[in-house]
């Protein structure tokens, strides 16, 4: 089996070059463009978009196709797709592709209600000929790379995934992530890679370890244990992007308060430019327990910051409170691309959050 000398080693899903072995998580309500461009900037090798509803964009739902928009800094990026019907599937790819992702992802392992009950996510983990036929035709409707991510299967126990993986590959995907969780488990108990390991020597093409990476020892660990091409890093990335540079390189790194403010800070501009303040307002709170926990900060200024009314005065307050972030925040935000977007035709409003 082989081991890296460094996860800063490059491989390859099809055609697209991956530069690290470690992949940034696709998180609905976490990877907004600005989440994975700092993942990048950070040593993921590779980032993905949240989950993006096929049917929303077969019905050009604004929100839906605000999702499409990539800037030219998070390259290489896989944009996820979810659905049940292999026609709107292929053209959902086709506007992912024409959008400029380098990878289509799609999702066979939602455990949600909404999406299970239309037949989605992992559902189709239980519907091996659904599930090859959406395969097959998304892979024959784009020229990039087409991969997809997995559970384990619905039930505890269910090792689903090792009968269906070999048969996507068959179908045509490139690439397999595998979360080897049950649906039914959500997020309970712990990701059994032992699984990792067996659909690693059922299939010919790179396999993807998602699921409590959350250390340079675990990430090792399950990387030799499986034979897996890379780890995926999601919860542990939440608030914390040093976890992937740690992750990379194997030394521990403790950020200063002021790097961490001035990371938030920059984090919070870019979500306002990409969401626009109303909703960018909502979505940030969760972020700021996520980023000034750890030991950072004290507990109660978590809770100020919660409270504020709009995302400036946050800024004026972590500011305060760590005066130091200006300076770093000033080199942050030299050189920040503005987003592309690529697709003609859309409603101007897309572009929303200035
Ligand atoms: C808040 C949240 C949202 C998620 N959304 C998605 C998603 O949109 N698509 C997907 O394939 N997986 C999604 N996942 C699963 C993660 O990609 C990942 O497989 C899982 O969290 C296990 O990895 P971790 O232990 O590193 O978090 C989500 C997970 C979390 C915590």
């Amino acid at each position: 089996m082989h081991v890296f000398s460094s996860l800063r080693e490059s491989w390859w899903i099809g055609e697209v070059e991956v530069p690290t072995r470690v992949v940034l998580a696709p998180m609905a309500g976490v990877s907004v463009q600005a989440f994975r461009r700092q993942g990048r900037r950070f040593g993921a090798g590779l980032v993905c978009s949240e989950m993006v509803s096929c049917a929303g964009i077969e019905h050009r739902n604004e929100r839906t196709l605000g999702y499409l928009r990539v800037s030219s800094d998070e390259h290489p990026l896989a944009i996820q797709i979810f659905g049940s019907e292999p026609r709107a599937m292929a053209e959902a790819a086709r506007m992912v592709e024409a959008a400029g992702a380098d990878i289509v992802d799609m999702n066979f392992g939602c455990p949600v209600r909404k999406v299970t009950k239309t037949g989605a996510g992992a559902n189709l983990l239980e519907d091996a000929s659904l599930a090859y036929r959406i395969t097959e035709a998304v892979a024959s409707a784009v020229s990039v790379p087409v991969t997809v991510k997995m559970r384990r299967g619905v039930e505890d126990g269910s090792r689903s995934c090792l009968d269906l993986g070999p048969r996507l590959v068959e179908a045509g995907a490139a690439a397999l992530t595998l979360h080897p969780r049950s649906a039914k488990q959500m997020y309970t108990g712990w990701a059994d890679h032992s699984l990792t390991a067996e659909l690693v020597s059922l299939v010919d093409v790179p396999v993807i370890a998602s699921g409590d990476i959350t250390s340079r020892a675990k990430a090792e660990a399950v990387l030799a244990a499986t034979g897996a091409a890379a780890v995926m890093v999601g919860r542990g990335a939440q608030g914390n992007p040093w976890a992937l540079a740690e992750i990379l390189d194997g030394e521990p790194v403790q950020p200063s308060r002021e790097e961490v403010a001035a990371e938030l800070i920059h984090f919070i501009r870019e979500t306002v430019r990409e969401l626009g303040e109303q909703r960018a307002n909502g979505f940030l709170k969760k972020f700021y327990g996520w980023y000034l926990g750890h030991g950072r900060f004290p507990k109660p200024f978590k809770q100020e910051l919660v409270q504020l009314r709009t995302t400036e005065e946050v800024v004026t307050r972590l500011l305060a409170a760590a005066p130091g972030a200006a300076e770093i925040l000033e080199r942050l935000e030299t050189d920040v691309p503005e987003s592309e977007f690529l697709l003609e035709g859309m409603p101007i409003s897309i572009y929303g959050g200035g």
